[in-house]
């Protein structure tokens, strides 16, 4: 039997493979060291867990809630735009509450897109920001995600020669899974091409307060009249610890907004109302919990680079996010980073995300994610120099996907 139309642009994630195999070998009493899905394993602060309880108590707040956010939320959110970014938002048309930043992505692209339809997409990139738009029927333009003047030629080629001319860009700095960061002139040179075009910017800001070194990473919005043309999404998920309760935010442009939350206003109910207030608790904190859950992701980085580097496999600093995006050692590059992932877990009990699963412009890399303790992500670098120490004869022994094909 045929497969349905929207299945067939989904194909299985990549990384099932890995998870599959850590499955088994966990089954078969392998103690695997998970550096592979960027799942925070941080607990959720205290007070934002006690906010909870405390206001699930009143029956009041287990009726269906507000689709688009109650309003204190979107004040705070607009409040952390203005102290964050200085960036000034109306709570009421220009900020919309959603179930995690990558709902809000997926129905922003359901909102905006018509059959066929051209989307400017880096490469690597999270997942959604592709599938999001296939699944909505648009067609995928792949660009670079090196946020420098590189960045705009393609796009330029792209303007001139896609049919129908590109309806949106994406962006998403500090990116996943590159962890690369962009500076507020990039995102002025991005605006300006976008207007001279009249192509929507669409910035997934996912990891807007996981950050190491250097300046805090900027919002697009910064850039004066980038409003007309720009939604950027955030996401309660990592700046709290919150991935769980699903709780991110669309801003930006009226128009695009109203699209958003006309669309999810036909498909939910917004998220349960007490995790709407202790997430209203969280965004008007005095940031003390956001500074310690970078704290813990620098600890984690600085470790991960000196440990991994010790044990022979080179790891660049990222200067944000929870990941770090390394080439695959010389020696295994041939075998692509599925392989290699999958030889990782099989002879050294460490698993990675395979940088195909990001798009194909991945492959020569694995992105490691900071989700377990300085302990473990040490005790990876082990597993990992003695399996590297052994590579000649590991490579005897194994057969390329690609002699199969
Ligand atoms: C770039 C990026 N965007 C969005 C998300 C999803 O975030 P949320 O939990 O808010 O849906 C992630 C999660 O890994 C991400 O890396």
């Amino acid at each position: 039997m045929e497969e349905f139309h929207k299945v067939r642009r989904l194909p299985p994630y990549v990384f099932e493979q890995v998870n599959r195999l850590k499955a088994s070998a966990r089954a078969g009493g392998a103690d695997i060291i998970d550096l592979g899905m960027g799942n925070p394993d941080l607990p959720t602060p205290k007070a934002i867990v006690d906010k909870l309880c405390e206001v699930v108590q009143d029956p009041r707040t287990h009726r269906y809630s507000s689709s688009k956010g109650i309003p204190g939320l979107r004040r705070a959110q607009a409040a952390y735009y203005a102290r964050r970014f200085g960036v000034k938002l109306n709570p009421e048309t220009q900020v919309v509450a959603t179930l995690g930043s990558k709902e809000g992505f997926a129905n922003m692209a359901q909102a905006i897109t018509a059959p066929g339809d051209v989307v400017l997409c880096p490469n690597p990139t999270y997942p959604i920001h592709a599938f999001g738009f296939l699944m909505a029927g648009g067609v995928i333009r792949s660009i670079t995600v090196e946020p420098d003047e590189s960045f705009f030629p393609p796009l330029e080629r792209a303007v001139r020669h896609s049919i129908p001319k590109p309806l949106a860009l994406i962006l998403n700095y500090p990116s996943n899974p590159t962890a690369q960061v962009a500076t507020l002139d990039f995102y002025r040179d991005v605006v300006a091409f976008a207007k001279k075009h009249d192509i929507i910017v669409l910035s997934d800001l996912a990891y807007s307060e996981i950050y190491f070194d250097g300046p805090p990473p900027p919002s697009v919005l910064e850039v004066p009249g980038a409003i007309d043309v720009t939604v950027e999404f955030t996401s309660m998920s990592k700046t709290f610890s919150m991935p769980g309760w699903r709780m991110g935010f669309a801003v930006g442009n009226e128009r695009l907004i109203a699209a958003l939350t006309r669309v999810k206003s036909y498909l939910d109910y917004g998220a349960f109302t007490p995790i709407q207030v202790a997430a209203t608790h969280a965004l008007n904190g005095d940031g003390s919990d956001i500074e310690e859950v970078r704290n813990v992701y620098k600890r984690r980085r600085d470790v991960l680079v000196e440990s991994f580097g010790k044990a022979g496999f080179e790891v660049p600093p990222p200067a944000a996010t929870m990941f770090a995006w390394a080439k695959i050692p010389e020696i295994f590059r041939h075998l692509g980073s599925l392989e290699f992932s999958k030889l990782l877990v099989e002879k050294a009990d460490v698993a990675v995300a395979p940088g195909v699963g990001f798009g194909e412009q991945g492959d020569d890399f694995v992105r490691i994610a900071l989700v377990e303790n300085e302990h473990r992500i040490r005790q990876a670098a082990r597993n990992i120099k003695r399996f590297l120490s052994s590579a000649d004869e590991t490579m005897h022994n194994v057969v390329s996907l690609s002699a199969h094909r």
